[in-house]
């Protein structure tokens, strides 16, 4: 864990994010043990006094911890909490967070967790710098970091003002997942995989995270926000780039981000001619949501990685809200085998290619699955599968939500697990075209896999998903 106190400055504390991910992942951090000391100061619009906020939070561990709240760990925890509301300005903010770091000694480190949608990011990182709460800081800059490539640039230009690159780190929790850095240590970690992970061997490549939440009480950010920025251009080309890079010189986080950022200038623009965007019949009729909205709640897409690797293998992306299915998966399909010495009707190729999948859940899962002989007379093929699970292996201990361990990397000053500026403003570049015109929403049924033309976008191919 990280050596020094931490008073966390927690930007949206009472939005979405802060009750389901970051106030039950720092009780558990500070109730495992993780943290050596810390202080947390809640900020918002909310004007919430000190109980009221308590209150919150308290709500919050019930309907979200993963797992049980003990009582005096509240108690503890609760000691260790703030408030000041936006209203009071750079004053009130320094005053409470003066307060926190007399609590924790000339030791301690501050991390600002700025947990607001893109537009609130800018004024937040001014506040601080009013507020004179620069130094021995670090900042967490939550995503979609900009909404298209102008904002990004200006954003990271103007974080530039007053925060060092050093001390900025754009957080991805996906990255943050154990099985996301389990492509990674598969990868580079065995002879097996490596020498076939090419567009020699490879035909094409799925990743898809089907939700089955719908917009709880995130409509005010999700109606400027949509499936693309809030899921693509983050989370899945993230995925991409941890599956498509070319093995790093080591795996620290010049390296990784080095080798991450070639793949991303090797994409190939976003052809909106290859995106289906879809909305769920009744969005429009939420609350808080403009009933003419033209917001994708939806979001399918082929792109290309046009490298000496990858080059003319179709990557489909895929995610959307209120979908049949809660799934995050990889699925590498291979190409057919050269010549088929089966007869027609054997089976083989009747269930799809052979495949490897990663499976995103917390603990790593993964299968390959392959065609082998179904037992008895004459030749009959079947598809079969070899399956690994980490919750089999007796390992999983002390499995760290995404958010846990990335806040503590960010305490650490470690950035191997978030992105960089130049790779977020290459991703915003990359989408632009479909930005600038995007294809008018397709409305779908909620509990659907989306709108049907889903299935032309992947023709001659088949989506892998549901099993
Ligand atoms: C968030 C998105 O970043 O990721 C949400 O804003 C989405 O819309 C969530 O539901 C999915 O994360 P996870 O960890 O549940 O797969």
């Amino acid at each position: 864990g990280p050596r020094h106190p931490q008073v966390v400055v927690l930007f949206g504390a009472t939005g979405d994010l802060s009750r389901r991910k970051l106030l039950p992942g720092l009780y558990h951090l500070a109730s495992a043990g993780f943290l050596p000391d810390c202080r947390i100061v809640g900020v918002s619009l909310d004007e919430l006094d000190l109980a009221a906020f308590r209150a919150l939070a308290r709500q919050a561990l019930a309907d979200f911890a993963s797992r049980p709240v003990l009582d005096d760990d509240w108690e503890r925890f609760a000691a260790r909490l703030d408030y000041v509301p936006l209203s009071g300005g750079a004053p009130a903010l320094r005053h409470a967070v003066d307060t926190a770091e007399a609590a924790l000694g000339e030791e301690s480190r501050r991390l600002h967790y700025l947990s607001v949608p893109p537009s609130a990011a800018l004024p937040a990182v001014r506040l601080l710098g009013e507020a004179g709460l620069v130094e021995r800081s670090r900042i967490v800059m939550e995503k979609p970091f900009g909404t298209d490539l102008t904002s990004a640039v200006r954003l990271n230009h103007e974080l530039h003002q007053v925060f060092a690159e050093e001390q900025i780190f754009r957080i991805d929790h996906f990255l943050g997942k154990e099985p996301a850095q389990n492509i990674l240590a598969f990868r580079f970690a065995n002879g097996l995989f490596e020498p076939i992970w090419n567009r020699n061997f490879i035909d094409h490549v799925q990743i898809d995270v089907p939700e089955t939440l719908g917009l709880g009480q995130r409509a005010a950010f999700y109606e400027q926000t949509g499936a693309y920025r809030d899921m693509v251009v983050t989370h899945l080309f993230q995925i991409l780039a941890f599956m498509a890079m070319e093995p790093p010189t080591s795996l620290e986080p010049v390296p990784i981000s080095e080798e991450k950022n070639k793949v991303f200038r090797s994409m190939l623009p976003v052809n909106p001619e290859h995106v289906v965007r879809g909305q769920y019949l009744g969005y429009r009729e939420e609350p808080g949501v403009d009933p003419e909205s033209e917001t994708e709640t939806f979001i399918a897409l082929k792109c290309y990685i046009d490298n000496w690797r990858w080059a003319g293998v179709p990557f489909f992306l895929r995610t959307g809200k209120r979908l049949a299915e809660g799934q995050r998966i990889i699925s590498i399909a291979f190409r057919e085998p050269p010549k088929s010495m089966f007869p027609p009707g054997s089976g083989v190729g009747a269930q799809g290619p052979d495949h490897l999948t990663f499976d995103l859940a917390d603990a790593s899962k993964m299968s390959l699955s392959f065609y082998g002989k179904r037992p008895g007379p004459g030749m009959r093929l079947d598809k079969l599968s070899l399956q690994f699970a980490m919750r089999d292996t007796g390992l999983l201990g002390e499995v760290l939500e995404a958010y846990e361990r990335l806040i503590l990397d960010a305490m650490r000053g470690d950035g191997t697990l978030f992105t960089t500026a130049e790779g977020i403003e290459r991703l915003w570049q990359v989408s632009t075209p479909l930005l600038e015109a995007p294809p008018p929403v397709r409305l779908y049924q909620a509990g659907s896999w989306g709108p049907k033309s889903i299935h032309q976008l992947i023709a001659p191919h088949a989506w892998r998903l549901p099993f």
